[in-house]
């Protein structure tokens, strides 16, 4: 015998259908609620993309604006320019192409990370004169805002890593250290090697950043109040890509910083991650 709605159920049959029709029920209600979970996180998702999508037009837009208005410059004969007005002019042209191709090869990268199409190629690297290579390239960015770059090591041992990765994530950093630094100051990057991990902080004596804006470091688009100490452009795409670059080699990143005094990032890989 069951009772169902005061109505009473005398007959086996009926019970066992009831039985079969309150576990459907039960599966239903699951379903539809995890249909309106997934429907949020896609509402949440859409959204997100929609003011990523909105940040990267605004940022292209800028030395897009500028590239137009200075050709319109150089195209219109109302206007005599000189011989080196015109050289001038080329230059902005020049390095707001330079600034819009390197949005879009990080958006591109940005895109390749979040579809979860990162291909790894690991290599043999021998740690310290792959350091050494890339430092000497960033010496010359540095030497221009008198920054001095103190490259300090206790061992070098063959990694195993991807090369083009790690040299992206160590120039996205070091270029950081050297944009948000005041001229005639210091750049320290140590290397060491504790266990199975290779330990890298880069740390600058630059302006810092405030606490409140650390959470949101390594997310797209994170351009905080800081800029940089020359006027250098800020797009805030190149943590987020050095995070997942790190992520995907097993490792992790961390920051410490304290406006007026500086910023280091701590990076540790394992030394064979591949
Ligand atoms: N070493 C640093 N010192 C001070 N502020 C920093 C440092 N590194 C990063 N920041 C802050 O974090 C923000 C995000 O850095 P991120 O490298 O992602 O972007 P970006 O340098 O602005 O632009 P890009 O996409 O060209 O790298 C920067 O805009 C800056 O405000
Ligand atoms: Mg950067």
């Amino acid at each position: 015998m069951f009772k169902v709605n005061e109505e009473i159920l005398t007959d086996e049959e009926d019970v066992n259908k009831y039985h079969e029709f309150s576990r459907l029920n039960n599966e239903l209600a699951t379903a539809q609620r995890e249909i309106i979970k997934k429907k949020v996180e896609l509402e949440k998702l859409n959204a997100s993309k929609d003011q990523f999508l909105g940040m990267a037009a605004h940022d292209l837009r800028t030395p897009l604006n500028g590239i137009v208005s200075l050709s319109n410059l150089l195209l219109e004969d109302t206007i005599e320019l000189n011989e080196k007005e015109q050289l001038e002019f080329l230059q902005m042209i020049n390095s707001s192409s330079k600034h819009m191709l390197n949005i879009i090869n990080d958006l591109l990268d940005i895109s390749v990370i979040e579809t979860g199409n990162l291909q790894l190629n690991f290599e043999k690297v021998e740690i310290v004169s792959f350091m050494s290579r890339i430092i000497n390239v960033n010496k010359i960015m540095a030497s221009k805002k008198a920054l001095q770059i103190v490259f300090d090591y206790d061992d070098t041992q063959e990694v195993l890593i991807d090369a083009s990765k790690i040299e992206q994530v160590i120039n996205n950093l070091l270029g950081n250290a050297i944009k948000f630094t005041y001229p005639n100051k210091k750049i320290f990057i140590n290397l060491s090697i504790l266990d199975q991990d290779l330990i890298i902080t880069i740390e600058d004596q630059g302006k810092g950043i405030p606490e409140a804006e650390l959470d949101k470091l390594f997310k797209p688009f994170s351009k905080i109040s800081t800029k940089g100490t020359s006027g250098e452009q800020c797009t805030g795409l190149g943590l987020a890509i050095v995070h997942k670059i790190i992520e995907s080699h097993k490792g992790k990143i961390n920051v410490e910083s304290k406006p007026g005094i500086g910023t280091k990032f701590i990076i540790s890989l394992p030394r064979d991650a591949g």
